[in-house]
């Protein structure tokens, strides 16, 4: 199982943060936002991973993860020249995914919930294309699913003007192998993309897409606008303080599902043991 996390984009909406900083490179509460993406697909379960990343922000990303293997993962980097669309990362990682499936996740997308790792798994191993869906107050800032009487997912558009539902379409993807072929055919949008609805749209239209609800139980995060941007921390932070428990950290996911042992965790801990995080790694190896 390959995953991939989308961390290139202009990031224009939260304009200045961004001039000098890559936004999946900034913080939500207290750890850069692609750690949250990052963790999810672990918990799908992928562990050869391949970053997308502009170009002149591929030295930060390797200070960030290296090759990965301090996490018992693989991690390899493509540049994106320009954010010429979600759905290019297919391009730029075709021999990368070769024949085997893929998880995609959007570098500024944050997904809590209690569920959530036994639905990703799921998503990983389905065949043809698995997307979630989530109800949200703005659909028109998403891609939208619309669906008929009896629950069956009909129509894909993104950012409608009218959207036929409040069902917006979140930024974790499953794919078979085709997506690569997919990826190359579908037309580029007005606004000069590849979009990844029109991708997913392909998948409807073959009878080869299973779209998910997550329902109330879920939490499913943008961190695209400042407000978004803060709001997003302020949860983190909320339910990180009231449990003690942390959201998106990697090097737990790693630990817990055994991709490192204890060693491994301690010598992670040791250069930050005096930082809250590298305290709350070290009661993980105390007190489990
Ligand atoms: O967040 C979910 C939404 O993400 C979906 O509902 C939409 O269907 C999908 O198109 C996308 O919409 P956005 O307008 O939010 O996409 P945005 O251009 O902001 O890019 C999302 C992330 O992907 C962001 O972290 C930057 C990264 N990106 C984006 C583009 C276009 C790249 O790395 N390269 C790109 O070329």
């Amino acid at each position: 199982m390959k995953g991939i996390v989308l961390s290139g984009g202009s990031g224009t909406r939260l304009y200045p943060m961004t001039r000098a900083a890559n936004k999946q490179l900034l913080p939500v509460y207290n750890k850069p936002m692609v750690y949250y993406s990052l963790s999810t697909l672990m918990l799908a379960g992928c562990r050869d991973i391949l970053l997308v990343v502009n170009p002149h922000d591929v030295e930060a990303y390797h200070r960030l993860f290296g090759d990965g293997r301090q996490w018992g993962l693989a991690i390899s980097y493509a540049i994106q020249d320009r954010p010429g669309g979600i759905a290019e990362c297919f391009l730029l990682g075709r021999t990368f995914i070769g024949n085997d499936r893929v998880g995609l996740i959007l570098g500024d997308n944050l997904f809590y919930g209690d569920a959530l790792p036994a639905l990703a798994e799921r998503g990983a191993q389905a065949s043809g294309a698995v997307v979630y869906a989530y109800w949200v107050a703005d659909p028109e800032a998403y891609g939208v699913v619309e669906f008929d009487a009896s629950g069956a997912a009909v129509s894909i558009v993104e950012k409608p003007k009218e959207p036929r539902s409040n069902w917006a379409v979140t930024g974790l993807y499953f794919y078979d192998s085709d997506v690569c072929d997919v990826a190359a055919t579908i037309p580029r949008s007005a606004r000069g993309e590849l979009e990844i609805s029109d991708v997913n749209a392909h998948y409807l239209k073959q009878g080869r897409l299973t779209v998910e609800k997550l329902g109330r139980g879920y939490a499913w995060l943008d961190t695209g606008s400042p407000v978004s941007l803060l709001r997003a921390a302020q949860f983190v932070e909320t339910v990180e303080e009231r449990q003690g428990l942390q959201i998106g950290c990697p090097e737990e996911v790693a630990w817990r599902k055994g991709y490192i042992d204890n060693e491994g965790l301690a010598r992670l801990i040791e250069p930050i043991k005096q930082s809250e995080y590298g305290k709350y790694l070290q009661r993980l190896l105390t007190r489990g």
